[in-house]
């Protein structure tokens, strides 16, 4: 059995701050999920070229706002100045990149509980790892509910395991490894988060039977919704909020 204090997963979480009713990854999707009753959210975490932790998708900005080019060349401050509001509609218009201190803000003043996916830019894993987990530590200092560290790249929840140990920890994947143990025992994380597509009842069976928690992603539709939830999985992630009722 895993010895740690749960993370208190809603049944529900949020996908990139407000699943596709807003833009993904900006403060106009927190506010989405608080709108739809939420009270969890996942975001993607990476690293300008000056370290600053902000949410982005993508390697390259051009997605997701109005600038072009590869996100981890960029500074803050140039990253701080592109539209990644627009392109989902004129409402959205001018809505920021927002950093990490940005959101932890929003969160902590709305009861608002986040999953940080660490998702690196390329060949930066180790580093994005350690200044997210520590980031994170500073900014969560004190709360009732620290963030939930989570990623596909194993290099940067080791980084972030050693960076801020107490910092809960969640191993990413699509599908489930063979040596999904032994992983989830290495990095001592909590809970396991898996493709829904990739899940089988005897494999979320056996998760929950090691004394893990298990969160099941991009889940959209509310009977896949209800099948996962009878197997034991705890939560899902879903861009669905509209469909999938804040529990
Ligand atoms: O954290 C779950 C989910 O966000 C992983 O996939 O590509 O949407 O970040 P992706
Ligand atoms: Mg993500």
């Amino acid at each position: 059995q895993h010895p740690k204090q749960p993370w208190p997963y809603p049944e529900v979480v949020a996908h990139r701050g407000g699943g596709t009713l807003a833009p993904e990854n900006t403060l106009a999707g927190f506010r989405e999920g608080m709108r739809y009753g939420y009270r969890a959210a996942e975001c993607d975490v990476k690293l300008s070229a000056d370290n600053v932790c902000f949410l982005l998708h993508d390697d390259t900005v051009g997605r997701t706002s109005n600038g072009q080019g590869e996100a981890r060349a960029k500074t803050m401050a140039e990253l701080s100045v592109l539209d990644a509001g627009g392109w989902k509609g004129a409402a959205y218009a001018g809505e920021a990149l927002p950093t990490l201190a940005n959101v932890a803000a929003y969160c902590r003043a709305q009861g608002m509980l986040l999953n940080i996916e660490i998702k690196p830019c390329p060949g930066r894993f180790e580093e994005t790892g350690r200044i997210v987990a520590r980031e994170a530590a500073r900014l969560w200092a004190g709360a009732a509910v620290p963030p939930l560290l989570s990623s596909f790249e194993i290099d940067a929840l080791r980084a972030a395991q050693a960076a801020a140990p107490a910092l809960p920890r969640a191993f990413l994947c699509e599908a489930i490894p063979a040596d999904w143990r032994e992983i989830l025992a290495e990095l001592d994380c909590m809970a396991l988060h898996c493709d829904h597509e990739t899940l089988t009842e005897a494999l979320a069976r056996d998760i929950k039977q090691a004394g893990y928690q298990l969160l099941c992603y991009t889940v959209n539709d509310p009977a896949r919704a209800r099948v996962l939830l009878g197997w034991g999985v705890d939560s899902l992630c879903t861009d669905r909020l509209d469909l999938l009722p804040a529990r």
